[in-house]
């Protein structure tokens, strides 16, 4: 196990756990992605094109096990599953010291705290990994929830592409990158 579970009570009093996502979580995590894509216009990834297999969600959930600079935690509640990061670690080597971030929650656990608790899980983790220094992630400037969180939590803005994010016919968004150093 990579991961050492955690468990918290967020701002509601519910008591989550932070763990490591396992193949057998495949069917109930591609469930739960789903339902946060539908309800949240802040992914590049759209409903429509979301489709993984049960079998591909698996070999997903291994790629981050086997990979030393990668990591996927799922937070549950009384065992159901509300929300993940991913954190994938780059694979060729001039880019195995960083890692992207990737994360959303069920809408009724926004906004008590789950993300900044997954954040922090993954950068205590990041921060004793042997290879890992630097972590970023990519987000809408229109998220304003994502971008307060991540700039709380220590991240910086490192690039911005102006009106890179076609939202729909004649609405865009600016594409902010985030870094944060582990090391
Ligand atoms: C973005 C997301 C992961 C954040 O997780 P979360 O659990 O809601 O985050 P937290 O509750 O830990 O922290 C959010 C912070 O933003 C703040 N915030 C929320 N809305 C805000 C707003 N409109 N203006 C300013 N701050 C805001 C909250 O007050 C909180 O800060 P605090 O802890 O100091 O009070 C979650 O909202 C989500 O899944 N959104 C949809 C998908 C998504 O955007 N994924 C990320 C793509 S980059």
């Amino acid at each position: 196990m990579k991961f050492q579970p955690v468990s918290r009570r967020l701002k509601n009093g519910e008591l989550v756990i932070i763990r490591e996502c396992q193949p057998q979580d495949a069917e109930e995590f591609l469930q739960t992605a789903k339902t946060y894509i539908m309800d949240s216009k802040e992914f590049l990834i759209t409903e429509e094109s979301f489709n993984p297999t049960i079998d591909h969600e698996v070999k997903y959930i291994r790629t981050f096990m086997e990979s030393e600079n990668s990591l996927l935690l799922i937070a549950t509640h009384n065992d159901k599953i509300l929300g993940n990061l991913d954190l994938r670690g780059g694979q060729r080597t001039k880019v195995r010291h960083t890692a992207v971030i990737g994360m959303g929650m069920l809408k009724e656990w926004r906004d008590i705290g789950l993300g900044t608790l997954l954040m922090e899980c993954v950068i205590n983790w990041a921060r004793e990994n042997p290879v890992l220094e630097i972590l970023w992630l990519q987000v809408f400037a229109s998220n304003v929830a994502g971008i307060s969180l991540y700039k709380k939590i220590g991240f910086e803005i490192s690039g911005r592409q102006t009106n890179f994010i076609k939202i729909q016919d004649d609405i865009y968004t600016d594409n902010i990158t985030m870094d944060l150093k582990v090391k």
